[in-house]
């Protein structure tokens, strides 16, 4: 049974959907520990009621300490706002996915987070937008990708109506990558992803 720790910085919706993939037997998998870098966020209530340990901690060392004592086999960053290190990234090589609002490569990078994202999907005009799940590299965004889903974008959107279409697929589309990740069935060569069904 793999053991997964999500790194979250707020409200936790991506992780809720882990926690209630893990509970109703879809993802083969344990979610050990919830690490956020925020400590008002609703993320850690979600762990506490669901008897996960939950931690506010911000320090990069103490987190990779942490991680390798709790022997994680998976990191899930969901929502996290902070960019990781080389120096983190090179410790859990291909075992850091991300979730990410938009279809990389559009619409992301420094500064590319949350409404931000919509906002800019919306000023281009796109006609399509989505989510991407991806491996975390060095870069911002850059990792290769696991899957993406897209979404309509409709005349009349709003960056919150954008925003909450894309956010049902991102649940979607993380939970099938982390029960297929836990299944040993994603396998990375360069930047090229097959799943193994
Ligand atoms: C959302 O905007 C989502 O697109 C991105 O992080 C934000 C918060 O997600 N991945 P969550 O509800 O905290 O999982």
């Amino acid at each position: 049974m793999l053991k997964i720790a999500v790194l979250i910085s707020g409200s936790g919706s991506n992780l809720q959907t882990l926690i209630d993939g893990i509970k109703n037997k879809e993802i083969e998998g344990e979610i050990k520990i919830v690490i956020s870098s925020n400590k008002e966020a609703y993320g850690l209530t979600r762990a506490l009621e669901n008897k996960i340990k939950g931690i506010y901690e911000n320090k990069e060392e103490k987190i990779i300490a942490i991680l390798k004592e709790e022997k994680i086999d998976l990191i899930v960053l969901a929502g996290y706002l902070k960019i990781i290190s080389p120096k983190f990234v090179a410790a859990f090589k291909h075992k850091i996915i991300n979730i990410h609002p938009s279809l990389i490569p559009s619409f992301c990078g420094k500064g590319y987070y949350g409404e931000t994202v919509h906002e800019k999907a919306l000023e281009y005009g796109v006609k399509v937008s989505g989510a991407t799940v991806h491996f975390v590299d060095e870069g911002a965004d850059t990792g290769p990708i696991i899957m993406q889903k897209c979404v309509p974008v409709y005349h009349e959107d709003t960056k919150n109506t954008l925003q909450e279409r894309v956010l049902k697929v991102e649940h979607e589309i993380l939970k099938e990558a982390v029960r297929l990740y836990c299944l040993g069935k994603i396998k990375v060569t360069g930047r090229s992803v097959k799943i193994h069904e």
